[in-house]
């Protein structure tokens, strides 16, 4: 019996939402390994919609275990937050449904407003973050000077820490020409939402341990996606944390054995909020209507997301360095009525031709896209539930792009609802 990852194959808002849930009916734990409420997953089910940014997935069904692992940054204000919008939905959680780990970095208020400042400045380069501090909460993480979910419960030794965290930030602020933080009120800050979120910590990766022992299966919640990785992704337009599924591993204190089966997750088409390149991105009204038809507003920031034909050779990428067994493709619907689909199949280079794409910013930005044009289809694939439901046309695209990215479609998603699924194979099943 495996366990599964889920992980973005594209920018992000690849539909993980759904999935994950869907998944996580089968599965006894959901982690979330990376990233925090820079996240934004939708579920729907029964008819009634959740928007999850920080918490697992799992947390909407009874008798699952959420686990918000170490690789984390957790803002414990959203936390809270998000408990209590839960639960007047008639959510209940609790230490029974949640643990987080107590070696999880935490965003402060100061990384929220330097956040901001640098998305505001004319300095520097503009990345159209979601200005939750997610960057400089990793920043201090990888300096060394963060505080953790555990320092909440030693307030006696807080002081010491927030001022060697104020030595780094009164230094920026200085330089930026502000005013410098107090310390009494970060401290303030940290000890009136101690008890908030306290009651959820818990040394994460023996817990997990012991379910895995115990032959629990653990479904790992990926946010984000590949190419927001910040080793892997179009750098520096990316997120603070690793993306790619070895990061569940790592991010919640597994081996790289627990890990079983990948499954990456792709629209039919391709998204990306925020600056940064987009070969395959559309600037007319076929680019309009995508936005228009898949809803493509942003679930956190409420951007409006850029559009563009589906890039085979960037998911081709991350099927390698997600290494996943899998794919479910969602949004296929969408492109239903289109008279003709483009699928980006290379790029084109100061007169080369790559099957890959190159790694420095300035030929991200350069590379035009090679295109191969399909037959649209004019039946719906909105809802289909079987092989037999899709049009013929419709088939054969996704067959194309299998063969393209070199990896099955396991999974195909033709409508938010979580029963509008097409399943070729379960990836609890390895
Ligand atoms: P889900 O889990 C899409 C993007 C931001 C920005 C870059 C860095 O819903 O797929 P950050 O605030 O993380 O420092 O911003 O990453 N970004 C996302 N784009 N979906 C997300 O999450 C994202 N989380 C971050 O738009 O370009
Ligand atoms: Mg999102």
């Amino acid at each position: 019996m495996a366990n599964v990852v889920v992980v973005g194959a594209q920018w992000g808002d690849e539909g993980k939402g759904k999935i994950v849930d869907w998944l996580s009916e089968q599965a006894d734990v959901v982690v979330r390994f990376q990233g925090g409420h820079n996240a934004g997953h939708t579920l729907v089910i029964g008819g009634k919609v959740y928007k999850l940014s920080l918490l697992p997935s799992g947390v909407v069904r009874p008798n699952k275990l959420s686990v918000i692992g170490n690789g984390v940054v957790l803002d414990p204000y959203a936390l809270a937050g998000e408990v209590e919008r839960l639960a007047e939905q008639g959510v209940s959680i609790t230490r029974e449904n949640l643990r987080v780990a107590e070696n999880a970095t935490l965003i402060l208020s100061i990384h929220r407003e330097l956040d901001a400042l640098r998305e505001s400045g004319s300095a520097g380069t503009k990345i159209g973050t979601t200005k939750r501090g997610i960057g400089p909460a990793y920043e201090d993480k990888a300096g060394r000077r963060a505080i953790r979910l555990m320092d909440l419960a030693d307030l006696g030794s807080l002081p010491e820490k927030v001022d060697r965290l104020l030595t780094h930030h009164n230094a920026l602020r200085r330089g930026f020409g502000l005013e410098e933080f107090s310390p009494k009120a970060i401290y303030e800050e940290l000890a009136s939402v101690a008890p908030k979120v306290l009651p959820y910590m818990d040394a994460v990766w023996r817990l997990l341990d012991d379910e895995r022992r115990a032959g629990k299966r653990i479904l790992f919640e990926g946010a984000q996606g590949a190419l927001l990785d910040v080793d892997h992704g179009t750098y520096p337009f990316v997120t603070s944390s690793n993306t790619v599924a070895g990061q569940a591993a790592t991010g919640s204190g597994l081996g790289p054995g627990a890990v079983g089966y990948v499954l990456g997750i792709a629209k039919a088409y391709t998204t990306r909020v925020g600056e940064g390149p987009f070969p395959t991105e559309l600037f007319d009204e076929t680019g309009e209507l995508i936005g228009q038809k898949g809803k493509e507003f942003g679930v956190v920031t409420g951007r409006k997301r850029r559009c563009g034909w589906f890039d085979a050779t960037l998911v081709r990428q991350t099927v390698r360095t997600s290494g996943i067994d899998g794919i479910a493709l969602t949004k296929l619907d969408i492109l239903d009525g289109f008279k003709t689909i483009k699928i980006g199949v290379g790029y084109r280079l100061d007169g080369e031709t790559l099957d890959y794409f190159p790694a420095s910013q300035g030929a991200q930005a350069r590379v035009e896209p090679i295109y191969e044009e399909m037959e649209g289809w004019s039946g719906s694939t909105a809802g289909a539930r079987s092989w037999a439901d899709l049009p013929a046309q419709a088939i054969k695209y996704v067959r194309r792009v299998e063969e393209l990215i070199g990896a099955p479609v396991a999974v195909l998603s033709t409508s938010p609802e979580r029963d509008d699924t097409i399943l070729m194979k379960n990836p609890f099943e390895g």
